[in-house]
């Protein structure tokens, strides 16, 4: 049972599979051939044998008719030509009795073969006999004619072990020829079924280490064909879902430290009011504002997390509506102005012509809300916000430029990334999440646009915001 169930199993793999079909279909080939092969040399040699056999019967038959010698002389041509073609030969009589054999051994006998029943009536016949002792043997009869008159009947009875001899002899040297095909046969398609087996084998291997939770695995491969491919676009595959295994779990530790921060606070303004003695009303309420603030941040950080939520499913469906992007911003810069009013930083919106789009107008509205925002919160009192609408290159372009603190050059690359902010301790009084610039970026790629910045420290920073304006809004 066990053998059974290992050679199964063996049997099963691609490899066997390959190997054993590829030697099926060349054995099987080979013995075609080798039937084909030996039937038609087998049947060239004996025919060549008949007709050499025939046409000494003729010269015989001619002799005999032609020339009336007695039965010694006979005897002896007989024995002569016995020796030449190396076979017996006999003269019969109309009856069927021997008149000369020239192996002395049937002589005055009567003998009833088919074939000199055939050739005393005129036929020269040629068969094939299987006999007790002998083996194969050629018995060939050719009628003696004189004058149209049949009188008698050569008989020449030939071995034909010599012949078989022979063909034996040729396929002996084809076998040889087909054991080393086999092999070789054999040898190539288990260097064919290994150069195939083995990417499958190490792709299924690499599977396998995925379940496991090593998600990032990479097979190699050489060569250029289907399997190539199919090993590139596994570990682009893999590449991608450690990627997003990381980006998770990073995300999901950012929210829990983001969302335990404002709560550890809470607990350590609360328990100082529990646990200190006489403490003075004013305490009280300054502590309990700065719960409430916690409190709001908390609100804050859970609203973007929503918004986040909201633009992974929104992937599916944005809410287009053809809307005036003049307008729009002309709604949320005013929207705003109270917090730039507050930090007495002037702002300015500047539009040359009204731009028409389909957009998502809820998302769109918080996706520049965002960064207007930021340009009010990193740029310091009396600062100046300005925002410019126009067209370029089929686009309509929402240019926020401000001249606050600046982003610095190697932060530039994070900032669209969840959490991150650049100054940590700042960003805190100033209220962010570092969620913000995520959620815009991701808005206006759902709107195929596509969002860029250019900042100095100390200078200043501008976000272009690019909205395709023949964007198919109905697709
Ligand atoms: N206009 C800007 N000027 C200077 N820094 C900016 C500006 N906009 C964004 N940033 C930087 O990029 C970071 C990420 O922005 P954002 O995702 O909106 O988070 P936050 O909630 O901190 O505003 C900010 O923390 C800030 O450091
Ligand atoms: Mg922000």
């Amino acid at each position: 049972m066990v053998i059974i169930l290992g050679l199964r199993i063996k049997f099963v793999s691609i490899r066997w599979k390959l190997v054993s079909t590829y030697l099926l279909l060349i054995i099987l080939t080979l013995l075609l051939i080798h039937t084909f092969i030996s039937e038609s040399i087998r049947i060239n040699y004996v025919n060549e044998k008949k007709v050499h056999l025939l046409s000494q019967g003729n010269i015989i038959a001619d002799r005999v008719a032609n020339h009336n010698k007695n039965s010694n002389d006979m005897d002896a041509l007989l024995k002569g030509y016995s020796k030449e073609i190396k076979s017996r030969i006999m003269i019969v009589n109309k009856k069927g009795i021997v008149l000369n054999d020239a192996y002395d051994v049937l002589k005055g006998m009567k003998i009833n073969h088919w074939e000199i029943q055939e050739s005393l009536k005129g036929k020269s016949i040629a068969r094939e006999h299987q006999l007790k002792g002998y083996g194969k043997t050629l018995y060939v009869t050719v009628p003696i004619v004189l004058n149209n008159k049949v009188y008698g009947a050569i008989f020449i009875s030939s071995s034909l072990e010599k012949v078989y001899g022979n063909v034996n002899k040729i396929m002996r040297n084809y076998l040889l020829l087909a054991i080393l095909c086999i092999v070789i046969t054999g040898f190539i398609s288990f260097i064919f079924a290994h150069v195939i087996a083995t990417p499958i084998e190490k792709l299924t291997e690499g599977i396998k280490k995925m379940h496991q939770g090593k998600l990032e695995q990479k097979v190699e491969i050489i060569g250029n064909d289907e399997l190539t491919n199919l090993a590139q676009a596994f570990n682009t595959m893999s590449t991608k879902l450690f990627q997003v295994d990381q980006q998770r779990k990073e995300f999901v530790g950012n929210v829990s430290h983001e969302l335990r921060t404002p709560l550890s606070a809470m607990k350590l303004l609360s328990e100082s009011l529990i646990y200190e003695e006489n403490v003075p009303i004013k305490t009280y309420r300054e502590f309990l504002k700065d719960i409430a603030s916690e409190v709001d941040r908390l609100d804050k950080i859970i609203q973007s997390l929503l918004a986040l939520v909201d633009i992974d499913k929104g992937k599916l469906e944005l809410n287009y509506e053809v809307t005036y992007v003049n307008y729009l911003l002309e709604k949320l810069i005013h929207s705003l102005k109270p917090i730039a009013v507050q930090k007495k930083i002037s702002m300015n919106f500047v539009y040359s012509e009204k731009i028409q789009i389909g957009l998502d107008r809820v998302k769109i509205q918080q996706a520049l809300t965002n960064i207007i925002h930021n340009a009010i919160k990193y740029t310091p009192e009396g600062g100046i916000v300005e925002v410019f609408l126009y067209s370029e290159n089929g686009a309509a372009v929402v240019e926020i430029k401000d001249n606050g603190i600046g982003i610095p050059k190697e932060s530039l690359p994070y900032i669209y990334e969840r959490f991150y902010r650049v100054d940590k301790a700042r960003s805190r009084s100033t209220g962010g999440t570092g969620l913000g610039l995520s959620i815009s970026k991701q808005i206006i790629e759902l709107h195929q646009g596509e969002v860029e910045v250019i900042s100095e420290v100390g200078k200043g920073t501008t976000f272009y915001v690019r909205l395709p304006k023949n964007m198919n809004v109905y697709s």
